[in-house]
């Protein structure tokens, strides 16, 4: 592997940036670069609400709660159980990084999130493999940082972040790779959360699934943009096994308090764990 970089100092993060190269460019890859382009860029909100029937807004604030679970709350959360304004701790924002950020759903929601009610702010660092869907991205979050890679190499320092999630990126990527990467930027006691789709084992389940997606590659004749996706999405879903691997991952690198769930009859799950 080629890796030149050079440091821009940022406040609250010390990235390392520019000219990240990977050599070992793998399926994974190359899949995600013919099924995300700047072609679909405009159309993925619309298309992922619609694809999943509204479920992928429900999974995204699962996500949030299994950031907010595993985080210790601020002391003016235990003192102040209903109030609404925010929170008084002088505390630092906390730092979160959404690997495979996309057009920015996930960041936002976890951005808005974290600026309001009476949780601790929360500054959000996208990173992504699409220039265009950054571009995206880059009208819906405010203060975070998006950064042009791969989640395989990541360009920012040892312990920079309190908590890093992805979601639909596990399918796509060398997982241990990713896991490790993880444990590297994040801090002591940081969470990390993965969430992709997954093939239901039960047998309605199933045929619901494959009756769904045989509509879909229907459908990829007259919405061309998204063809690729709507014929080969459910092969890349039943091939993959990224679910045992990112918790075999998980375990074998040293995270604690490493946990799964199934939702939506087993059609997507979230794995979260902590950095002790
Ligand atoms: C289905 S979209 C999900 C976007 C966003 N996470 C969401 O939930 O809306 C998958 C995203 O993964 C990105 N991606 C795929 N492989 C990647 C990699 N190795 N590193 C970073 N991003 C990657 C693609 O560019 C695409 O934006």
């Amino acid at each position: 592997m080629n890796v030149k970089v050079s440091i821009l100092k940022i406040p609250n993060y010390d990235i390392l940036s520019k000219g990240v190269m990977v050599s070992q460019v793998h399926d994974g890859h190359a899949r995600a670069s013919r099924f995300f382009t700047s072609t679909n860029a405009s159309s993925y909100d619309t298309v992922v609400r619609i694809a999943t029937f509204g479920q992928d807004y429900l999974w995204k604030r699962q996500i949030l709660d299994v950031i907010d679970k595993h985080h210790l709350p601020c002391s003016c959360d235990s003192s102040s159980p209903s109030s609404s304004s925010p929170c008084s701790d002088d505390l630092p924002a906390r730092t979160h990084l959404d690997l495979a950020s996309g057009t920015g759903i996930l960041s936002s929601l976890i951005e808005r999130r974290g600026n309001h009610g009476r949780q601790r702010p929360r500054n959000v660092v996208g990173l992504d493999l699409t220039f265009d869907y950054l571009r995206t991205a880059k009208k819906k979050c405010s203060t975070g940082l998006l950064t042009n890679g791969t989640a395989e190499v990541l360009p920012y320092r040892e312990q920079s972040f309190d908590s890093v999630t992805s979601s639909y990126l596990a399918k796509y990527v060398d997982i241990e790779r990713v896991v490790s990467e993880c444990w590297r930027v994040l801090k002591h006691r940081g969470v990390v959360v993965f969430h992709d789709f997954t093939y239901p084992s039960n047998s309605l389940a199933r045929s619901l699934w494959n009756g769904y997606f045989k509509i879909l590659r229907s459908a990829a004749k007259t919405v061309t943009s998204w063809a690729p996706v709507f014929r080969e999405l459910d092969k890349v879903v039943k091939m993959s096994n990224w679910l045992g691997q990112t918790m075999q991952a998980l375990e074998g690198t040293g995270f604690k308090n490493i946990s799964f769930r199934f939702y939506t009859m087993r059609t997507s799950a979230i794995v979260s764990a902590n950095k002790p």
